[in-house]
């Protein structure tokens, strides 16, 4: 299995070797500033809403060729220089049977949410070929069709699915999930260890079916100092990362809030560091140093206050990021669904003509 990983990987990354954001991520010279937008297949997009229906996402997801359509559909549009998979953190962890359904509107939601040992019964290996056909399938599909244009494969960070299923859906406070992680560490420790499984086979699966990159997704991490990161989170992202680091494809972490973490993030085994909006991305460089890249982080909010706005912030973030070969162009967090694409277009053009690589 690990050949074959290894090989397909490897192939996979050949395709698109050259591409700018490839070699953004290894630091590697190139032409111009590479951008993506997390979450810019979506709401956001007439033609997602006209072909998606009303059925839930996981049904979306597990239909090969409307994710394959939707994944295509913002690269088309906007022209970005990556192409995100559609599917959802969530995706493995419903696929064994958890018992996850993704509300719209609302997010992913738990039926019966964990609490003791025995949960953990819950939560079997994955078994990509078994569980997750549909996933590889789209995948494999892609990457006919991107031609040059690199697939990021991904998976929710332990800790921030951790908290789906503790908390049992959304939640402002992350309340259960720190109860049970500071009443019984142990039992969350066995909890992320078991994540990070499911999230690496997962991911491992996402790569030799053709993922040229890999994003880690650990998006509620900010709510945990760096001493609680460290201790209780960062352990099982480690393990995630530095098991995918065999496939040689870049390994992208990101978070929200995480301003105080992004060094340990980094740490974890990182190749790029996503920043929200509320660390300037010079402040970020200081605080990381030259020998990582960097992606983000126009402010999503600021896409909806028009295109002057959108420009000039973006103008804003180029000069910050000062043409370090170590910057992809992204937003601080995921495109909102209000979002005017046209706006979304018109912050690409700016980027690739504007933006410039030292
Ligand atoms: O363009 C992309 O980024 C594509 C794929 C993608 C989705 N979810 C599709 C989706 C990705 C990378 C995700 C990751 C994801 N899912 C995260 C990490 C990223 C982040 O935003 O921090 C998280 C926390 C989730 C959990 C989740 N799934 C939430 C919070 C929601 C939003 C609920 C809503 O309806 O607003 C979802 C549903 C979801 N996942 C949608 C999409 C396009 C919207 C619902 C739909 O179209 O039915």
């Amino acid at each position: 299995m690990a050949d074959r990983i290894g090989f397909v990987g490897s192939l996979a990354a050949m395709v698109s070797d050259d591409s700018p954001f490839l070699r953004a991520c290894r630091l590697e010279p190139h032409d111009r500033v590479p951008v993506w937008f997390m979450r810019q297949a979506g709401r956001s997009l007439p033609e997602y809403r006209a072909i998606r229906g009303t059925g839930s996402i996981t049904e979306a997801i597990r239909s090969p060729d409307l994710a394959t359509e939707i994944t295509l559909q913002p690269v088309r549009r906007y022209g970005t220089d990556a192409a995100i998979l559609y599917s959802d953190i969530v995706t493995p962890i419903e696929a064994i049977g958890f018992g996850v359904t993704v509300e719209p509107g609302v997010g992913p939601v738990v039926a019966r949410p964990f609490e003791t040992a025995a949960d953990l019964e819950r939560i079997r290996a994955l078994e990509p070929e078994n569980d997750t056909p549909f996933v590889l399938e789209t995948i494999r599909n892609l990457v006919g069709e991107l031609g040059d244009v690199p697939l990021i494969g991904f998976a929710g960070a332990p800790f921030t699915v951790a908290s789906y299923l503790v908390e049992g859906g959304p939640s402002r406070t992350y309340a259960r999930t720190k109860r049970l992680m500071y009443a019984d560490p142990d039992l969350f420790e066995q909890l992320l260890d078991r994540l990070a499984d499911l999230a690496l086979a997962s991911l491992r699966s996402q790569v030799a079916a053709g993922a040229s990159a890999i994003q880690l997704f650990d998006s509620w991490a900010g709510a945990l100092s760096l001493s609680d990161y460290l201790r209780y989170a960062q352990p099982a992202s480690r393990k995630v990362l530095t098991g995918i680091a065999e496939t040689g494809v870049p390994r992208i972490h990101f978070g929200v809030s995480t301003g105080e973490l992004l060094g340990a993030m980094h740490d974890a085994g990182a190749d790029v560091v996503g920043v929200d909006w509320r660390v300037d991305l010079d402040d970020a460089r200081r605080r990381l140093g030259d020998e990582v890249c960097l992606q983000g982080n126009l402010d999503p909010a600021a896409v909806l206050a028009g295109v002057d706005v959108a420009v000039d912030r973006t103008r804003d973030v180029l000069r910050r990021a000062d043409g370090h070969r170590g910057h992809i162009f992204n937003l601080g967090h995921g495109v909102v669904p209000e979002t005017d694409p046209a706006v979304l277009e018109r912050v690409v053009e700016v980027v690739h003509e504007e933006g410039r690589v030292r």
